[in-house]
């Protein structure tokens, strides 16, 4: 019974792959007049190339052999590669009506299916709409002093320690999505309750989905009906209060469409769900990598160090809040942000469906293929930017070619929180480059989590400046202009 139950994980695992398998072969519809990729056996082979190395390797190798557009197979599915701007557009902007989002099912179940972000069409645009709304401008320039109050007291907890920079900068990223989700959540009780449960959730996104009790899968399928719960009691609280709050949440709760219908629970839910998701990982993973670049490129982080010091004695040696202003001015930091969007790529790509078959320049997309547009690819792609391995964000002080840079997608479903997840970069690196110095401790290597991560989470040593011993205090380089060197 106990040999039973220790092989029943993997049992199920072969009895799904076999399910799959037979599916697939069932569904085989005559080859296309597509470029081949590796159409055949074995299916599961190439998926498991896809999640266990880096997905530009994966694609790149393919698309050496093949060109800008060919086909492959990747989890179960016959797919449709895209490494050209002109074709990554046609997806997703001029006809993105042909091709609708798609997710593996189990994360789905995760999300929510009601997030904004697995639909198309009225439903997809309205909560959109409100989406953007709490994400705008507007508000978001009315929350820099809290976003800089979570960036300190994240920063204050690294002195003197060694610490895991991805793990702790998923605190930071976690705390201001709350912020524009829930505004100031002043509950403790709810905000522990939701961090402990989201972490949950978080842990078993990327875990086998069987719902066998005991496995990370099936813990996050409870922690998720434990945040509804919370959700619903943040609600309850806030009508007993009467307070109306301009935040996602109250976005939601406030929307009526135009037959009067309210949004369910359910949809709040995954939406709130969603909207964390989207937020918290990617843009911790960015940060991480940014301080891993300029923690490698001393002439790039020094310019930043300068850039931001004059901000900083602007303000009274940080005795004053930044600015809106400011942040909006800080053209050196900026254009390093872009540079790590661009490097790390961290979404390298999307999933589409073709809802119908599509012909894209002689070339046919049977109906219900994956469309894949590999964003990583045209990011390292030697045309659209010269030695593309190499750290260097002058190169956004030229204009660079129309639909060659896109970290935050393209065109319907295009990121909402591109300006949010920027700002928290600079006022983060604001304070980490004139507080501290950093040493990375250990040596590189990639991980993929999904989104690709440096080795443990880049695990550093963080001092602050003024009790720094041996660790001279910046001052101003008069060759460096723009992160270049001067020749
Ligand atoms: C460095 C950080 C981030 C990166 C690189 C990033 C990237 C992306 C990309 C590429 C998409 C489009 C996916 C597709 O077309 O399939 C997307 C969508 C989305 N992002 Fe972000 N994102 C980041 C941060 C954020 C933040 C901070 C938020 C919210 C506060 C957010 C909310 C969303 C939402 C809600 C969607 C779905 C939009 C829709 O389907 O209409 N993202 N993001």
């Amino acid at each position: 019974m106990n040999t039973f139950l220790l092989y029943y994980p993997f049992l199920l695992a072969l009895l799904s792959f076999i399910f799959l398998l037979a599916k697939q072969l069932r569904s085989r519809k005559p080859t296309p007049n597509l470029p081949p990729g590796s159409m055949g056996w074995p299916y599961l082979g190439e998926t498991l190339q896809l999640y266990s190395q880096n997905p530009n390797v994966f694609f790149a190798t393919r698309q050496n052999r093949y060109g800008e557009v060919f086909k492959t197979h990747i989890l179960g599915s016959p797919c449709v590669m895209l490494s050209s701007p002109e074709a990554v557009r046609f997806v997703l902007v001029t006809q993105a009506h042909l091709f609708k989002p798609t997710y593996p099912q189990s994360k789905e179940k995760l999300i929510g299916p009601s997030a904004l972000f697995f639909h198309q069409n009225d439903y997809h645009a309205q909560i959109r709409r409100l989406v953007q709304a709490s994400l705008s401008l507007d508000v978001t320039r009315n929350l820099v002093p809290d976003i800089e109050a979570i960036a300190i007291s994240v920063l204050d907890s690294w002195s003197g320690k060694v610490v895991n920079t991805f793990y702790e900068l998923k605190k930071f990223t976690f705390d201001v999505a709350v912020l524009f989700i829930f505004g100031h959540l002043n509950n403790h009780h709810h905000r522990e309750l939701l961090k402990e449960n989201y972490y949950t959730l978080d842990k078993g996104y990327n875990s086998f989905p069987t719902n066998l009790p005991g496995s990370s899968y099936n813990k996050s399928v409870l922690a998720r009906r434990r945040i509804s719960l919370i959700v619903s009691e943040i609600i309850k609280e806030r009508e007993e209060k009467s307070l109306v709050q301009r935040d996602l949440l109250g976005s939601l709760l406030n929307f009526k469409d135009e037959k009067g219908q309210t949004l369910t629970h359910n949809q709040i839910v995954d939406n709130i769900i969603g909207v964390m998701f989207a937020a918290q990982d990617t843009t911790a993973s960015l940060l991480t990598w940014m301080i891993k670049y300029i923690h490698d490129d001393s002439n790039t982080r020094e310019a930043i160090q300068i850039e931001q010091k004059a901000i900083f004695e602007s303000n009274d040696g940080g005795n004053h809040m930044l600015s809106w202003a400011q942040t909006r001015n800080m053209p050196l930091t900026s254009r390093a942000i872009k540079e790590s969007l661009r490097m790390a790529s961290i979404i390298s790509f999307t999933f589409r469906e073709a809802v119908e078959d599509v012909k894209y320049k002689g070339y046919l997309i049977p109906k219900g293929w994956k469309v894949l547009p590999l964003f990583r690819n045209i990011h390292h792609n030697p045309d659209f930017f010269v030695d593309p391995h190499k750290f260097n964000p002058s190169r956004f002080e030229l204009g660079i070619k129309p639909n060659t840079f896109m970290p935050f997608g393209n065109g319907l479903h295009t990121c909402p929180g591109n300006e949010v997840a920027k700002l928290q970069m600079l006022i983060f690196i604001h304070h980490l480059v004139n507080k501290f110095r950093w040493e990375v401790v250990g040596s590189g290597g990639v991980h993929y989590d999904p989104f690709p991560i440096p080795q443990r989470g880049l695990p550093a040593k963080f001092w602050k400046e003024t009790c720094t011993q041996g660790h001279p205090k910046i001052t101003p380089r008069k060759d460096i202009k723009s992160g270049r060197k001067a020749s």
